[in-house]
């Protein structure tokens, strides 16, 4: 049973708001790859929705393709940069317009090492969209095209992010009570 409420502490991002923040950030990659294609990469599993509905608002030709990355951290913290690769791309990006789509950046870890990586293999461009930016609490830089939302330092789940791999499902964005959390499982 899907029993979020007990721990669900506020609904920070509402099914709405999300649809029509996502329309936006769709018209204005629409707008600067006018005439472009764009190779759309969703880092597994967290971007997947976000994905889906994105491209529903992308005009250009679009294709996509995903990666698998697990930072070498433990719990909910990737420790230090290194990222390893567990379902590498299909498509190869040489010469495309590559378009990272994730749905949170928090240290800035992970994006920092995949972005290293996808450089060497010499795509056209390299962007990153991301859904939510987690900015106060980043340790490495990273270069953000396309934000939907700036976040505040707090655990959040659902749209593709998971509580323990689970209600990536629902439709909003929800604050973790982590106490009330921990109590339960
Ligand atoms: P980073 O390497 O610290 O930027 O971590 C990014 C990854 O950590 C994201 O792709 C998420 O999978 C995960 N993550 C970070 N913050 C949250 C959160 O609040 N909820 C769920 N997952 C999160
Ligand atoms: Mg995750």
């Amino acid at each position: 049973m899907q029993d979020y409420h007990s721990f669900l502490s506020e609904i920070l991002i509402s099914e709405d708001v999300l649809k029509s923040r996502i329309r936006e950030l769709g018209e204005e990659i629409s707008r600067d790859y006018n005439g472009k294609e764009i190779l759309a990469i969703c880092i597994l599993r967290g971007g997947v929705m976000f994905l889906t509905d994105l491209i529903r608002y992308i005009k250009p030709l679009v294709a996509i393709d995903f990666m698998g990355v697990s930072s070498y951290g433990v719990g909910s913290r990737s420790s230090d940069g290194q990222v390893r690769i567990t379902l590498d791309l299909t498509t190869s990006i040489a010469g495309k317009h590559v378009l990272i789509v994730e749905d949170i950046i928090d240290s800035g870890n992970t994006l920092a090492s995949v972005i290293e990586m996808l450089r060497t293999r010499n795509p056209a461009s390299l962007e990153v969209c991301t859904l939510l930016n987690k900015y106060s609490r980043r340790e490495v830089p990273v270069d953000i095209k396309y934000c939907g939302f700036d976040i505040p330092d707090k655990f959040v789940f659902g749209y593709g992010l998971d509580m323990d791999e689970y209600y990536r499902n629902l439709p909003f964005i929800g604050v973790v009570d982590l106490e009330k959390y921990e109590d339960k499982v």
